[in-house]
């Protein structure tokens, strides 16, 4: 575990485009997804509540990435066809018909983010070619391909993946749009955009938590990858004037955000298989980095065996959500029965996927 005492008095300002909140209720599908009193959870730790944001299903997908790769890809195709982001998507498909009928969206992806891109551009009525590392299961793959995408196998890792996706958009020049939800040297303002629509399921979650509570969330768990939504949830949380704690979790063998932390510099681990496929990124965004080496409070890391028997745990509060999400509790339950948590404190638990097949491991 990694704390920073520095973190709490922290804060930043947000500059979140105010259109987006629209901009998705606009989408087909969408609805704001559930938010979980996971009172018996509470109970076991002592705390005021402990709440969980049930991702499971939201808009046609069982995670929240499609929240950011939508966002992205509007900005940057209204971008491409000089159009307002004022406009509505059928505004969008005509200026691609009659401008750009060769625009192909690439990403890689782990599996949800490559989902979202993939179905956003079937939305559109573009191609997508998502680029996936070697390891991906197979049951993966296909629901990519079932949501339009030509899936591209790369011989190596995410962090490889990404290189082939960006090469690949580039010889395709003006017409191949690299959607990645992280960010590197000179490719950050797509990225910015992915973090910027994550900020809906804040937005949803702080209403349905202050109707419950009437106050904000003390305490929020966010599951990292490359760190964009963690990233946003510093953001959102740290520049609204309440003060709380930011709690990160990664999967043990992919804590490049700890390592970072720790040594006090942007680290890039090699990562290992894990059932937290979401989060097995080696390196965390260029422009998340800054924010939560500065923001994060607490940076955890879990074993497979903990997210499952968490996961195992929040099916009994009704909550049917994959590794990734439950990775939350077990980190949770690290913070309490270390530093520890006050015991007035609203937590929110960032259930980020829904669940899916996996290996249970074996302890
Ligand atoms: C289910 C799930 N949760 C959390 C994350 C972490 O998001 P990030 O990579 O922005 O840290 C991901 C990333 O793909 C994910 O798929």
């Amino acid at each position: 575990m990694f704390v920073n005492s520095e973190a709490r008095a922290w804060t930043c300002s947000s500059a979140i485009d105010a259109k987006i909140d629209t901009f998705h209720c606009n989408l087909p599908g969408y609805s704001q997804t559930p938010l979980l009193d996971c009172s018996s959870i509470s109970a076991e730790l002592s705390l005021k509540n402990v709440f969980l944001k049930d991702e499971s299903a939201r808009m046609g997908l069982p995670a929240f990435k499609i929240l950011g790769a939508s966002w992205a890809t509007y900005k940057a195709i209204t971008k491409l066809l000089q159009l307002p982001t004022t406009v509505n998507v059928q505004t969008v498909i005509k200026g691609i018909a009659e401008k750009h009928q060769g625009l192909t969206l690439f990403a890689a992806t782990e599996g949800n983010h490559g989902r979202a891109v993939a179905k956003m551009a079937t939305l559109l009525g573009i191609a997508s070619q998502i680029f996936v590392p070697q390891y991906l299961n197979k049951s993966t793959r296909d629901l990519i391909e079932k949501e339009g995408a030509c899936v591209v196998e790369v011989l190596g890792d995410y962090n490889e993946a990404v290189v082939r996706a960006k090469d690949t958009a580039h010889e395709l020049g003006i017409d191949g749009l690299l959607i990645q939800d992280t960010a590197f040297d000179g490719y950050e303002d797509i990225s910015q955009w992915i973090v910027d629509g994550y900020s809906t399921m804040m937005k949803e979650a702080d209403s349905q938590i202050y109707n419950i509570t009437q106050t904000r969330p003390d305490v929020i768990v966010v599951p990292v990858g490359v760190g964009s939504l963690a990233q946003s949830v510093v953001t959102h949380y740290k520049s609204q004037g309440h003060p709380c704690t930011i709690i990160a979790v990664e999967p043990e063998p992919a804590n490049c955000l700890q390592m970072s932390l720790k040594s006090d510099t942007l680290t890039s681990v090699s990562t290992e298989d894990t059932i937290m496929c979401g989060l097995n990124c080696g390196t965390v965004s260029s422009i998340a980095w800054p924010i939560l080496q500065k923001g994060v409070d607490v940076s955890v890391y879990v074993t497979d065996a903990e997210a499952h028997e968490s996961l195992v745990q929040l099916k009994e509060c009704q909550a049917v959500i994959g590794p990734c999400a439950a990775a939350t509790l077990a980190a949770l339950k690290k913070v309490v029965r270390g530093p520890g948590l006050d015991k007035n404190a609203v937590v929110l638990l960032l259930g980020t996927e829904g669940i899916r097949d996996y290996e249970v491991p074996t302890y």
